[in-house]
């Protein structure tokens, strides 16, 4: 080989070097599968110049689905499923060996009946294999060069390097969030059970989680965040899993009653403590034991005032009392949404943080008007 070919080739080897090493950056940047798949996809769509690229994944073991799909006839893969083995993509992840079809009007392996129902003219094509440690996830698949010309060897190296790089991320994202699913079921599951003991609660837990995401979303906090007081609210009243029904649901409620339902906060924070990391509990624990305490000081079971009442307290006590007003029909006090907020800002710097009150209640009256 010529000195200048031998540095074209070289220049070539470490621009695809730098591709994959810029996507195996990217793609670790976030643990979420479905941005991590969409972000592979594209990525090697770029990175070959390709027309139209498809991750299929394999599920349960038995078939193959489409879960990121790029290009002009991507909408038409939808909902689409292969059987293991079936076509291009199903044949490469059986037998994790590539499939490199460079004109596919001269080969026969290439079946046109996707191109004969879409319209869409494949010239070229890759299906390269994704697995770890020797187990098919699936099949990447791009079709034809953007410029018209076909795929090389050097875009089928560059696909298969970033295929090996991506197929543990993906499984390892996808192991992440199907366990964050578990546990979010769980947890509005075990809220649910709780809120069932008394007819005047049902669904309470689920819909202060919902309004205290709102607040979170409105005071610019973060995803994580957000996720740690969605979690929160829902098991804010757990403590109550402690307290006779018969007192729970205590019509009128006497002040002997009334004593022991006040107890909630200290069983509940006390119950969550039992739960590890210590590190995730934090928040939960301050959400049960401090979401009665008042911004003047009047609250129970400490007396907390002001911002010295954790943050998560603070706003589980505005979506809690909303919930409460709107929706519980124990003493015929339930209120329409406008009358329950004007309540709500009628407390604001004696119940409840003012910067909390006009965030909820204007994110509340903004939702209606946009509905309206
Ligand atoms: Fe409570």
């Amino acid at each position: 080989m010529e000195q200048r070919e031998c540095c074209s080739e070289l220049r070539l080897r470490v621009t695809e070097l730098e591709t994959v090493l810029e996507v195996g950056r990217q793609i670790t940047a976030t643990l979420d599968s479905e941005r991590i798949m969409d972000g592979v996809i594209d990525a090697c769509k770029g990175a070959v110049k390709a027309e139209a690229g498809t991750l299929w994944i394999l599920e349960e073991d038995a078939y193959l689905v489409p879960l990121a799909v790029r290009g002009p006839k991507a909408d038409r893969l939808k909902g689409l499923r292969l059987k293991r083995g079936e076509g291009l993509a199903g044949q490469v992840c059986e037998s994790q060996e590539p499939v490199f079809i460079e004109d596919v009007t001269s080969d026969e392996r290439w079946a046109s009946r996707f191109d004969d129902a879409t319209g869409f003219v494949t010239r070229s094509m890759m299906v390269v294999p994704l697995f770890t440690d020797d187990r098919a996830i699936g099949s990447l698949q791009l079709i034809n060069k953007l410029d018209g010309s076909l795929f090389d060897e050097s875009d089928l190296r560059i696909s298969m390097a970033l295929a090996a790089v991506s197929a543990k991320t993906i499984v390892n994202s996808r192991n992440y969030t199907q366990q964050r699913r578990f546990l979010d079921t769980l947890l509005k599951l075990m809220a649910s059970l709780l809120d069932a003991r008394d007819q005047y609660t049902l669904g309470h837990s689920e819909r202060v989680s919902r309004h205290a995401v709102l607040i979170a979303q409105g005071l610019g906090l973060g995803l994580d965040e957000q996720d740690v007081i969605e979690r929160a609210a829902l098991l804010h009243d757990i403590g109550k899993v402690s307290i006779p029904e018969d007192v729970l649901t205590a019509d009128p409620l006497d002040a002997k009653a009334w004593e022991q339902i006040k107890k909630h906060p200290d069983l509940g924070a006390d119950l969550l403590l039992q739960l590890e990391p210590k590190s995730m509990v934090r928040q939960l624990w301050a959400g049960a034991l401090y979401h009665h305490e008042r911004f003047d000081g009047n609250g129970y079971p400490v007396g907390l005032n002001g911002t010295d009442i954790p943050l998560v307290a603070r706003i589980i006590a505005v979506a809690d009392a909303f919930d409460n007003l709107v929706s519980q029909q124990r003493y015929g006090m339930s209120k329409g949404i406008e009358e329950a907020l004007e309540e709500i800002e009628q407390c604001s710097g004696t119940y409840f943080d003012p910067g909390i009150v006009d965030v909820f209640v204007g994110a509340v009256r903004a939702r209606r008007v946009s509905k309206a």
